[in-house]
């Protein structure tokens, strides 16, 4: 018997189907085994077909989007001179049979985004899908290179030369070189990579191999690779898919030379280019200086399990002002705290104090006099912070951390009061589990300080701190090693006080 794959891959040679949704595409990012097609069949005719991969959360089960993927769902294929009514009610039978399947399943969510020549939501909002619009920026080959050259801000203009003249060459490197820059990206944030080595190694092995993509890597004037992206594309577009670069070369403009470069590449080749529209502010601010066009697209998504839907709301909930239970934490009246706050159950907020809007502070904190918690700041559970601090955005600070009294965090190397960088480009810093900063001391952003660390009292920290090191001095230098319990461990990795080893 012919399976399903067999018959789309099929479909897939006969209709349009955008890159995230061929067959080679999902066997590669997905993984073979997890995903499959269900199709809506008209005799032995494919007249629609919906990949979809299965990803299993813990016991959930979740219908998804594919890592790397704008998106999956439901792929038409149309009978020719359609009328827009008959159109519409096709994809409406098409959705109803989709949902039916779906709800077969017995999968606890499905979410998939749909491309963007996709409009026609209703059948799914009529069965209590819900529909959460998402965009990304378009530019169609219709456009010459003049035009596009001279939609731009002069302002954008100008860091798009200094970034032609900043730029030696745009060529190639090897995989494992465009890897390491792509694994930077996520480094500098402190947070760790989404994907593997290996998953990012394969993924571009096949990409080349089925000849859907291309790099594009600018070596700068000092022969440094300071920006690199990774292009792929089917028949119809060109999707900017994953970008590296140098912290280095952050100022240098060389970024926005080479994205204008790639989108030049793409119109001779007569494909459109597409962002792949990020929600993440600063990315979107950067890409809309291209003067793409807005393109809307859908994400389509239904929660079947309550537990799911109730772990959903309370999330939700945490987020909106005045959630925070006053039995359950304490703000003392002469503190501020912005909406959009989440403040967990036993933290303590004493006189004075600031936390703006979208930070997430853990259980069980204290926060002393005067403390400033700026927006979107990340702090565990357990964390003490002394009096006269500020939490500056870009600042991450896991469990159990302790800050001493007027110690000082910094998000900017080089801050100019005329030349404001603007937070997508605050150098971040890291905080892990456990480690105390004395007081007075002072954290040089762009550094993370390792688990049980320990910062002297007045130290200037200008490098990233091993775990559980001494770091005393300006600048900061390690003078020996502590235990998780506070203890200096004198002679031996052992500590006399609990008895810990160290590694
Ligand atoms: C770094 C620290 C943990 C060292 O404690 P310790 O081992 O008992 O220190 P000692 O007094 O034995 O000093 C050891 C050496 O380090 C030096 N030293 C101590 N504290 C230092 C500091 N903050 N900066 C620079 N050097 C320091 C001492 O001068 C001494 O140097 P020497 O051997 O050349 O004489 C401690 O001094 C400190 O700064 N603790 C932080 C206190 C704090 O800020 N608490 C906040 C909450 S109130």
């Amino acid at each position: 018997m012919v399976s399903n794959k067999q018959k789309y891959a099929l479909f897939c040679q006969e209709t349009f189907v955008p890159l995230y949704s061929k067959p080679w595409y999902m066997d590669t990012v997905c993984g073979s085994e997890n995903w499959d097609v269900w199709l809506f069949e008209n005799g032995n005719q494919v007249m629609a077909a919906m990949p979809y991969y299965i990803e299993n959360r813990g016991r959930l089960k979740h219908i998804t989007k594919a890592p790397l993927a704008q998106n999956n769902g439901i792929i038409f294929n149309y009978a020719e001179n359609l009328r827009t009514s008959s159109k519409q009610k096709f994809e409406e039978d098409v959705i109803n049979a989709a949902t039916e399947f779906i709800e077969g399943l017995g999968v606890d969510v499905y979410e998939q985004q749909y491309m963007p020549t996709f409009k026609n939501y209703l059948p799914f909002f009529w069965k209590r899908y819900s529909v959460i619009p998402r965009i990304t920026y378009r530019i169609t080959p219709d456009k010459t290179p003049e035009e596009i050259w001279s939609s731009f801000s002069s302002k954008f203009k100008n860091q798009i030369k200094k970034g032609q003249r900043m730029t030696k060459k745009i060529t190639e490197v090897s995989f494992d070189e465009f890897i390491s820059l792509y694994e930077k990206v996520y480094i500098k944030q402190g947070v760790s990579c989404p994907f593997s080595r290996d998953f990012l190694l394969n993924y571009l092995t096949c990409c080349d191999k089925f000849s859907a993509g291309k790099m594009f890597c600018a070596i700068d004037i000092n022969g440094d690779l300071s920006y690199s992206a990774y292009c792929v594309f089917d028949e119809r577009n060109m999707y900017y898919i994953l970008g590296g670069v140098n912290p280095d070369s952050e100022k240098n403009n060389t970024g926005e030379a080479l994205l204008y470069h790639c989108i030049l590449y793409a119109l001779q080749n007569n494909l459109t280019f597409d962002f792949e529209g990020s929600v993440i502010k600063g990315i979107n601010h950067f890409f809309r200086k291209y003067e793409g066009n807005p393109t809307e697209y859908f994400r389509i998504r239904k929660v079947f399990n309550p537990e799911v839907v109730l772990s959903e709301a309370q999330e939700q909930a945490k987020m909106l002002k005045g959630f925070e239970d006053k039995n359950e934490c304490f703000v003392h009246e002469s503190s501020y705290i912005d909406d959009g706050v989440y403040i967990g159950k036993g933290t303590k907020i004493w006189h004075f104090c600031h936390v703006q809007e979208g930070a997430v502070i853990g259980e069980n904190c204290s926060l002393g006099q005067n403390v400033n918690i700026s927006k979107n700041v990340h702090i565990g559970n357990r964390v003490k912070i002394q009096n006269n601090v500020s939490v500056y955005e870009g600042v991450t600070l896991e469990d159990g951390v302790f800050c001493g009294p007027s110690m000082v965090f910094t998000n900017d190397l080089t801050p100019r009061a005329e030349f404001p960088k603007g937070s997508a480009n605050y150098k971040k810093t890291l905080v892990k589990r456990g480690a105390s900063i004395g007081a007075n001391a002072t954290i040089v952003c762009g550094h993370t300080l390792g688990e049980y660390c320990m910062i002297a009292a007045g130290a200037v920290v200008t490098k990233d701190v091993p775990p559980h090191a001494l770091m005393a001095g300006v600048p900061a230098k390690q003078i020996g090693y502590v235990c998780e319990c506070g203890e200096i461990l004198k002679d031996s990795k052992t500590c006399k006080k609990c008895g810990k080893t160290i590694d």
